[in-house]
């Protein structure tokens, strides 16, 4: 599964490519916002530190302002993925980008429904938002559980890139169901190298180590 980080902090992004371990980032623009950068500078500096798709989300609503916006964004690096939400007009966007080789990110998508929709518009991801959808009194694993279903079905290439991650456990079951890609928090994804076992084991191992008298 790949892993992609769902923030706009430059020191995060940098931490986390230093572990090998970052396949990509994702933003919107209430992230964007959160780190109180200048959108398309920030953004630049992101798609510099990793190789992989860095999601960048559109803020028209209608398809020719989505293109406008998606012809400055795709210019800052050709690791640029389009972000678009899943309206009509963000799908129509999405079939005339992917159609010309841009990666397009469909976003804020709720049902299984609207990700086949985004796949038949030859989307390069779908988001769905487990999070928010368990929030609002769904199973947002359910949704990543049909959406691979369909895909699998239909032998859809759209990358299921499973959003609005909250914990260490949503991470796990996606992996089990086999969503391609997750995005998560910072704090998510460095809480998954931890485990009090591993602590104390270090610590065990330390305190026998010094009794040795020894030094590498
Ligand atoms: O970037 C999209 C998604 O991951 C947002 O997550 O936590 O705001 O629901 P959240």
């Amino acid at each position: 599964m790949k892993f992609f980080v769902d923030t706009a902090e430059i020191a995060d992004i940098k931490d986390l490519a230093a572990t090998g371990l970052l396949d990509g980032v994702t933003t919107n623009p209430s992230l964007i916002a959160k780190s109180g950068r200048d959108f398309l500078e920030v953004t630049k500096e992101i798609c510099a530190i990793v190789d992989g798709p860095v999601s960048a989300e559109v803020i028209s609503l209608d398809h020719e302002g989505m293109m406008r916006e998606a012809e400055i964004l795709r210019k800052i690096a050709d690791n640029v993925c389009i972000k678009v939400p899943l309206t009509i007009d963000g799908l129509k966007t999405c079939k005339a980008l992917t159609s010309d080789g841009t990666k397009v990110n469909v976003t804020l998508c709720f049902s299984a429904n609207q990700a086949l929709l985004a796949a038949k518009a030859g989307a390069s991801f779908i988001s769905p938002f487990i999070g928010r959808h368990d929030d609002n009194g769904f199973d947002g694993l359910d949704l990543i559980r049909d959406i691979r279903l369909i895909y699998d079905n239909y032998a859809y290439e759209t990358e299921i890139l499973a959003a609005s991650i909250r914990h260490g456990v949503h991470v796990l079951e996606c992996a089990k169901i086999g969503a391609d890609v997750m995005t998560a928090p910072p704090a998510v994804i460095k809480g998954l190298f931890k485990h009090i076992l591993t602590d104390k084991g270090i610590e065990g191992f330390l305190a026998d180590w010094a009794k040795t008298g020894q030094k590498l």
